[in-house]
């Protein structure tokens, strides 16, 4: 069998995860909203129309912050349209996926939903036919206490207590000419810029996402970002990222080195924002907010009937082989724990989602909910620095790929006991199995708790309303812990979690 080793030690710390690494994202688009979270009807749903059963796939998966309402339809958006009297609010044309609107979810309403879903808003404003005039106002609506025109307008509409929304997004995607107001980066840089500063001198709390590239391959990538720094450093605090991956050669070794692309797309912009801070001998560094990410193809040629409301829209099926790379997505955005602050998988609910439901019916699990959920779950504390040495193949468009990916997570002390919990997230890439060794220096004692994978023959495996559970984790066997550490003998092209306590002595 193949080897690998690990070797880390409990002081290699990356820096603390920061929980909003585990967000998500739903736009207007699709069965998202209407169908999605809200189906009033719906045998689950409750007193506000919000779906019972999808509520609690959502609180599984511990989701701290959610970015809404887009996405491309935030740049054709007017927040007004969906507050006050939903006899009152228009029905539009939306023109980013060509639907009709009807806007009977707005602000307030996604803000009930969000409680009890327990997240957090990530608001985004529309820096597209819109500029910072729109975005102060909506600022005031939400987030000013009272007394104001606009402040007073939340609380006739039965919002007393000011949302206080802290995480806002400048636009979405201003470099791509399919956005509605898609703008030259210095046009952008300037309307960001602007509505940035009225924004916060409504709210001086509140933090400020900047729009970067919409994916790597866009032709002014980095310099965009660069201009659009340029203009925006001092009054932003986070820097978006947008990538999606596909498989429509259906090269499986391909596929799932394409973390290596979205590895050096994070360091290139670390490196980008530093050189824009160093410039101007700043003491500040802007973090990354990768505020969209996922699998993204299998419905790439679906078509819908023009100005219907909520038809399915991007509505992937995803295979064993996706919630693989979804898994090694996950282990990247942990490897970079220390710049990458947000995060959202993108979407949530039916829309390129690993929640679906069945309008009347069922919500079910896709593939990609499992490294999710684990990783949300157990993701959480501080992430190591590893030294791994795999074997290592070459596909089409990368060299040198290694079998594994793997990071260690420092869960912290043991609650109400000695010793602290670790987890250890991995990918064999490899078409054999691997038999991977990890060096765990200053962690004596150790116990497996648990040990999860999900691997299978059929890399193309996927869940359906038919067979929700067709695809999920198993327990992994054959972990060993020794005096230095663990082996675990990880099948072709799987993906692995184990959980672990050390004992008193690392204490
Ligand atoms: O998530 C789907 C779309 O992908 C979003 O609306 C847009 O921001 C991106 O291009």
């Amino acid at each position: 069998m193949q080897q690998a080793t690990v070797k880390t030690h409990r002081d290699f710390t990356i820096l603390e995860i920061d929980p909003r690494l585990y967000g998500s994202f739903i736009e207007h688009l699709g069965r998202a909203i209407y169908t999605g979270i809200y189906e009033p009807g719906h045998p689950t749903a409750d007193a506000d129309g919000f779906r019972g059963d999808v509520l609690d796939l959502v609180r599984e998966l511990n989701i701290p912050v959610i970015r809404y309402p887009g996405g491309n339809f935030v740049s054709g958006y007017n927040w007004e349209d969906g507050v006050g009297p939903r006899s009152e609010r228009p029905r539009r044309l939306e023109l980013a996926w060509n639907v009709t609107e009807t806007n009977e979810i707005g602000t307030n309403e996604f803000a009930a939903w969000l409680k009890k879903a327990g997240a957090e808003m990530m608001m985004a404003v529309n820096l597209g036919t819109r500029g910072p005039e729109e975005a102060r106002q909506f600022v005031e609506y939400c987030n000013h206490p009272g007394g104001t025109r606009l402040s007073d307008l939340r609380i006739a509409h039965g919002y007393p207590e000011p949302h206080n929304f802290k995480l806002w997004c400048l636009g979405n995607e201003m470099d791509g000419p399919w956005q509605i107001g898609h703008k030259t980066a210095t046009e952008y840089a300037r309307t960001a810029l602007e509505a940035a500063k009225v924004m916060r001198w409504v709210d001086p709390s509140i933090e400020l996402v900047v729009s970067g590239s919409s994916n790597i391959g866009m032709p002014t990538f980095g310099s965009w970002e660069a201009e659009v720094l340029d203009h925006t450093y001092d009054h932003v605090d986070y820097l978006s990222m947008h990538q999606y991956y596909g498989n429509p050669e259906s090269d499986t070794a391909n596929f799932l080195a394409r973390t290596l692309d979205m590895d050096a797309f994070i360091r290139t912009l670390i490196a980008t924002c530093d050189y824009v801070g160093g410039k101007r001998r700043s003491k500040k560094k802007i973090m990354l907010s990768f505020d969209e990410w996922n699998v993204w193809f299998h419905s790439h040629n679906a078509k819908h009937e023009p100005w219907s409301v909520a038809p399915p829209q991007l509505e992937d099926i995803y295979t064993l082989e996706d919630a693989l790379l979804v898994g090694s997505m996950l282990i990247t955005l942990l490897r970079h724990a220390d710049r990458v602050k947000i995060a959202c998988l993108a979407q949530l609910i039916n829309v390129i989602a690993p929640i679906m439901t069945v309008p009347g019916g069922p919500a079910w699990r896709q593939t990609i909910y499992y490294p999710f959920m684990y990783t949300s779950n157990f993701g959480r504390g501080t992430a190591l620095h590893v030294i791994t040495d795999s074997p290592k193949y070459d596909s089409r468009d990368y060299t040198d790929v290694p079998w594994l990916d793997t990071i260690v997570v420092d869960n912290g002390p043991r609650a109400a006991a000695d010793g602290r919990e670790l987890t250890i997230f991995a990918v064999n890439r490899g078409e054999e199995p691997l038999l991977t060794h990890y060096e765990l220096n200053g962690y004596d004692g150790l116990v497996i708790d648990e040990h999860i994978q999900l691997t299978g023959a059929d890399l193309q495996a996927s869940n359906s309303p038919e067979q929700p559970d067709h695809v999920r984790p198993t327990g992994g066997s054959g972990a060993a812990v020794d005096e230095r550490g663990i082996t675990v003998p990880m099948p072709a092209r799987s993906w692995q979690v184990l959980r672990l306590r050390s004992g008193a002595a690392s204490e």
